[in-house]
């Protein structure tokens, strides 16, 4: 096994855990080359300069990653690199979008990286894909199997919810209005996992033997937490009673069913649809590891790690310390 600094390519620098992620290797020792495209970030609105000063420390190369030539040309340039790290994922979760993004684009770019030398694969997956009822979680599983049957060695982390997917309600809380959760709140559990914890997580495996050739599930410190915890949790730092309006399950199956039906005919429908379907995946799924032989999500076999929690994140939120983040879709 290589040790010490590798040469490292990463896809999806400029999204969450990709910028988390490049700073953990960086800080690690390692050369970074990241491949990126001239409009990112959520809506295209980081310029090329941006993304520059974002990641900073690492070497910036501008493409296209669904374009084999681009990739191979304006990515890895002929040069050889020993390790392919991959945080990119569709923005959406459309159908298509991912079937492009999650699975196509990393072939291609699996191609490339072996074409360029690396023999180590790191891919950021999802630990939904464990129950995979969705076209995206279909579209990482098959690019997971092409990287476990690649020969090369990997490591695909799929890790439990991360904090700005469970802080989509603290400014609505915040403003005095109710914590909004499916059915009693007690529906689903996660571990929630910090963007730097994660990406730790994510750099150590170019180095930890155990992690590799290994589908990783990881979570973050602590006990599982509910939907009906982390409102109870929000409105005791605002230091107010709690209040919640439940919404029932039943409801989102009618939207599902509605745009399902009309998605036969308007494509637009279609689309919103799946995102309705993605919204009651998570509204009923935890993000815990699933035992397909009882079919229940167990808490105490979810790995842990780091040191970060939810809950110290939604304090800095409420103080004003951290602003929110949103991507395009907050469901994931
Ligand atoms: N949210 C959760 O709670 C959660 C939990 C477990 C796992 N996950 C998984 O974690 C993964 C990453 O999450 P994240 O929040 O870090 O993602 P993110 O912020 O949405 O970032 C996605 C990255 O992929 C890139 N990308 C997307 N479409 C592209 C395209 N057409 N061309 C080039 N680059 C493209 C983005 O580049 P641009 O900046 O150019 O758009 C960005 O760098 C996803 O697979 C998700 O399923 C999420």
């Amino acid at each position: 096994m290589t040790t010490g600094p590798r040469r490292v390519f990463v896809l999806g620098a400029t999204g969450t855990i990709g910028r988390a992620t490049v700073r953990a290797l960086l800080q690690r020792g390692h050369e970074v080359v990241c491949f990126v495209r001239r409009r990112a970030g959520v809506g295209g609105q980081l310029a090329p300069q941006d993304s520059v000063r974002l990641l900073a420390g690492a070497v910036l190369r501008f493409g296209e990653v669904c374009d084999p030539a681009s990739l191979a040309h304006e990515g890895f340039r002929g040069e050889r690199f020993d390790t392919l790290v991959s945080c990119l994922a569709s923005r959406t979760g459309a159908p298509e979008d991912a079937w492009a993004i999650d699975h196509r684009a990393h072939v291609h770019a699996l191609e490339a990286a072996r074409h360029a030398g690396v023999s180590q694969v790191v891919l950021l997956s999802a630990i939904c894909v464990q129950k995979p009822l969705l076209a995206f979680q279909q579209a990482k599983l098959a690019f997971e199997k092409v990287l476990i049957e690649s020969g090369l060695s990997y490591s695909i982390v799929r890790p439990t919810a991360f904090f700005k997917s469970l802080s989509g309600q603290v400014e609505r809380v915040r403003c005095g209005r109710p914590f909004l959760m499916f059915g009693d709140g007690t529906l689903t559990a996660c571990k929630p996992i910090s963007d730097a914890d994660l990406a730790d997580y994510i750099a150590g495996c170019l180095d930890d033997a155990s992690r590799q050739n290994r589908v990783l599930p990881i979570g973050g410190p602590g006990d599982a937490i509910t939907p009906r915890q982390q409102g109870e949790q929000l409105f005791a730092l605002l230091g107010r009673p709690p209040r919640f309006r439940q919404v029932p399950v039943a409801l989102l199956d009618a939207i599902v069913g509605v745009l399902g039906a009309a998605g036969h005919v308007l494509p637009a429908a279609a689309a919103k649809a799946e995102l309705a379907r993605i919204g009651r995946y998570y509204a009923t799924e935890s993000m815990l590891v699933h035992d397909p032989a009882t079919g229940r999500y167990d808490a105490a076999v979810t790995p842990s790690t780091g040191t970060d929690t939810l809950f110290e994140h939604y304090a800095r939120l409420v103080n004003g310390a951290e602003a929110p983040e949103r991507g395009d879709h907050a469901v994931f």
